[in-house]
């Protein structure tokens, strides 16, 4: 509320609007006025019966009046106050203390409002640009801090951990920084597209410090996620079979799925899509997929980069950054589910309907569902979007992660109807 984000220049910046709450306001200010009024008719219109202690008592009743306005007004005042309070607590950048010990120059230089140099803007009401924090920065703010500590245009610290536990703690986006990134030499080292689609990239283009495994033979074996089982194997293993043999009923092949999409299928997002194999197999057939993913335990940013495919670093609690109605395709599995809270879910699955356009196919691939109830309250949320189901296949498997109970694993192809 109150708040629009608009791309300027360089980046996003966020408007405050002075709106909030106003018509509260608005009620006490008539209110006051009518008391006001109602104060001065009461001591004009009384019957007079001695005309000079009449003046005494008027004169009385005025300082009486005007110590009720001077009331009336400091509670407009406290009120405007609380008011503004909410305000802030409800963006919640806002709640970002400033003043606080330790809190980074570049923080401050960062996060300080700017006054619009025209003054206020016609259009959206607002009168000052606000660079944009995640609220939950605010409990992170010494780790925010650490992060924004750094010489201006010099070397960026080796902190890559410190900005993604930020992101982990729901602090996104997170603030820019003045200072050049740390690189890693890839001259020569990369291999020409499409070979790089499927051979690994050599070990000494990423940084493996503050990794378990240091080089990508550790990571073959792996299981990372219900996504990444294996998932940094190329060559051996199943990773170069996905989407194209299946080991259940729940596994769909990936022309299978182009086919009900009936051509029309060229961009789409894999949602937690482990080490872009899903966004390979559909580069072989001519369509661009963006991976969404994080660095956890794992260099797969790094990873997918070198296999020339289109990581995209963010946490699944941010809103995508694509604009309604832009992907023929989304595919999502098991990451999904955000920790198990329904409304999570429900958060997640209004996101990725915006970002598919109508007529679009979201591809659920083998979601491990805990148990019946879990099962049937997804059914619930999907068929309150209305889709059509092109294909919806209930399986049982064994939990290749945790316990190894088997587990019921839905997997369904739907199509996004057009809604008016
Ligand atoms: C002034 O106020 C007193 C009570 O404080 C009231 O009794 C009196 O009638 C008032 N007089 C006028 C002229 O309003
Ligand atoms: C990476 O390092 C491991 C262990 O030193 C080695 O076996 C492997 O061949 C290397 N792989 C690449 C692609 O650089
Ligand atoms: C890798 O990161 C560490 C610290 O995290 C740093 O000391 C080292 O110089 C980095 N290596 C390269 C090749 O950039
Ligand atoms: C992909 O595009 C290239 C170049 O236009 C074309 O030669 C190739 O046949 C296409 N592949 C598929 C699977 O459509």
């Amino acid at each position: 509320m109150g708040s629009v984000s608009l791309k300027i220049g360089d980046g996003t910046a966020r408007f405050r609007r002075a709106t909030v709450c106003s018509s509260a306001v608005n009620i006490l200010m008539i209110f006051s006025v009518i008391t006001t009024n109602l104060f001065a008719l009461y001591a004009f219109s009384s019957s007079p019966k001695d005309p000079h202690s009449h003046l005494h008592l008027l004169d009385k009743n005025f300082s009486l009046i005007s110590e009720q306005v001077t009331l009336i007004l400091r509670e407009i005042d406290m009120s405007q106050k609380k008011l503004a309070q909410i305000e802030k607590d409800l963006l919640g950048y806002e709640s970002l203390d400033l003043s606080r010990p330790n809190i980074a120059n570049e923080l401050k230089l960062f996060l300080h409002h700017h006054q619009l140099p025209l003054g206020k803007d016609s259009k959206s009401g607002i009168t000052e640009m606000v660079s944009s924090v995640g609220h939950s920065c605010e409990k992170s703010s010494d780790l925010l801090s650490q992060y924004m500590s750094y010489k201006a245009f010099g070397p960026c610290p080796n902190d890559w951990s410190v900005a993604q536990k930020l992101i982990l703690k729901g602090c996104e986006p997170l603030p820019r920084r003045r200072c050049f990134a740390k690189t890693i030499s890839k001259v020569g080292l990369l291999h020409p597209f499409p070979t790089s689609l499927w051979k690994a990239p050599v070990n000494n283009t990423v940084n493996w410090s503050g990794l378990g495994c240091k080089n990508f033979e550790c990571l073959k074996g792996k299981k990372l996620s219900r996504d990444c089982i294996g998932c940094f194997d190329l060559v051996n293993g199943y990773e170069n079979q996905r989407f194209v043999k299946s080991r259940s009923k729940n596994d769909f092949l990936i022309d299978d799925v182009l086919a009900l999409g009936s051509g029309g299928i060229r961009i789409g997002l894999d949602v937690g899509g482990g080490s872009g194999s899903f966004a390979a197999v559909m580069a072989e057939r001519n369509v661009t997929v963006v991976t969404s993913t994080l660095n956890v335990d794992a260099p797969f940013s790094e990873f997918i980069a070198a296999r020339g495919l289109f990581p995209l670093f963010l946490s699944l609690d941010h809103r995508f950054p694509f604009y309604d109605n832009a992907f023929d395709l989304v595919r999502a599995s098991s990451g999904l589910d955000g920790g198990g809270r329904e409304e999570k879910l429900e958060f997640l699955m209004f996101d990725i309907d915006r970002v598919l356009r109508a007529g679009g196919l979201f591809w659920l691939d083998n979601f491990y569902c805990v148990d019946e109830e879990k099962k049937r309250a997804l059914t619930r949320l999907i068929e309150r979007f209305g889709y059509k189901k092109l294909k919806w296949v209930v399986g049982e498997k064994a939990d290749i992660l945790g316990s190894g109970k088997s587990q019921v694993v839905l997997s369904a192809v739907l199509e996004k109807p057009v809604r008016v």
